[in-house]
């Protein structure tokens, strides 16, 4: 690189990563194809809109990539087309959930969303008031009990039936048991809400088999790339398609709602790590926690 400050940097970080045991459950390692991908021609492009629907000219190329993106996720959580859409161009986990927000609830203040407090193991954007998921819309909080540390779905129903939420949002930032979806569902289905999952932490735990897949139960699925499932930064929404126009609306919320040119330089590195996590040495990685 000719840019020797930059370099430097580069190197200290490196050996920094090498140098530490990280515990940290968000993050992960990249391997050297995700990375060629993330540093490749792609990112000179600008592709706003979506396949067959840009803005710009010379995405013939890009089409073709985030197609076969769409098609690999799809596939690697066994969904099929003719039922779930799948959105990649989300530029990570936080703006995938507030574009879910803002296509399925109402703009005037009286949207609701029920979410896991912070303190208890949600994330910020399920609802929390410093984010703008708590800014623009409120939220019905709930949390574990105090006394198993475990989701008592008793209390949950009757949050729910009280505050009628228009979407309940399960999955977790720090939530470290397995999660149970149809429990969730009956509490969605008791108030009429949506069920959005946002499996961001346990992405790849899904893909590998290591936990059930939340896909049988949610309406939505939320992700991030970067964490278990090991790819670059980004997010992917997944949307079933028995709702009318729902997916979309969550398109729309994306792109011209939220965000301009998709990082087609990450949607290829998103591509390249959904095609290692479809490998069977990938399910006994999310078998094995410690190995990587
Ligand atoms: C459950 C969950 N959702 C969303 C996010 C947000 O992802 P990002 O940092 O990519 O915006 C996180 C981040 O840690 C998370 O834990």
């Amino acid at each position: 690189m000719k840019d020797k400050q930059i370099q430097k940097l580069i190197t200290k970080e490196e050996k920094r990563e090498q140098s530490v045991i990280n515990l940290i459950a968000s993050e992960n390692f990249v391997s050297d194809d995700v990375r060629q991908a993330l540093g490749s021609v792609f990112t000179n492009k600008y592709a706003e809109g979506y396949p067959g629907r840009r803005y710009y000219g010379g995405n013939s190329v890009v089409d073709e990539l985030e197609i076969l993106t769409q098609e690999r996720a799809l596939k690697l959580f066994k969904l099929s087309s003719s039922k779930w859409h799948v959105n990649v161009q989300a530029l990570s986990g936080s703006p995938a959930n507030i574009a879910v927000y803002l296509a399925l609830l109402p703009h005037d203040g009286s949207g609701r969303i029920m979410g896991m407090q912070l303190a208890h193991g949600g994330h910020l954007t399920h609802g929390h008031s410093v984010s703008a998921s708590g800014k623009f819309w409120k939220q019905i909080s709930y949390g574990v009990s105090e006394k198993t540390e475990r989701i008592d779905f008793d209390v949950l129903m009757k949050i729910a039936k009280k505050e009628k939420p228009h979407i309940i949002v399960a999955g977790f930032t720090a939530y470290p048991r397995k999660i149970e979806w149809k429990k969730f569902r009956a509490v969605a289905d008791a108030v009429g809400a949506y069920l959005m999952v946002d499996m961001s932490h346990i992405a790849g735990l899904v893909a590998g088999g290591a936990h059930a897949s939340p896909f049988p139960y949610a309406d939505i699925v939320t992700t991030t790339t970067h964490k278990t499932l090991r790819g670059p930064r980004g997010a992917m929404i997944f949307v079933k398609k028995d709702v009318r126009e729902m997916y979309q609306k969550i398109d729309k919320a994306v792109f011209p709602g939220l965000q301009g040119g998709p990082h087609e330089n990450a949607i290829a590195g998103i591509a390249v790590a959904l095609h290692e996590s479809a490998q069977p040495a990938f399910k006994k990685y999310a078998e094995q926690p410690d190995a990587h």
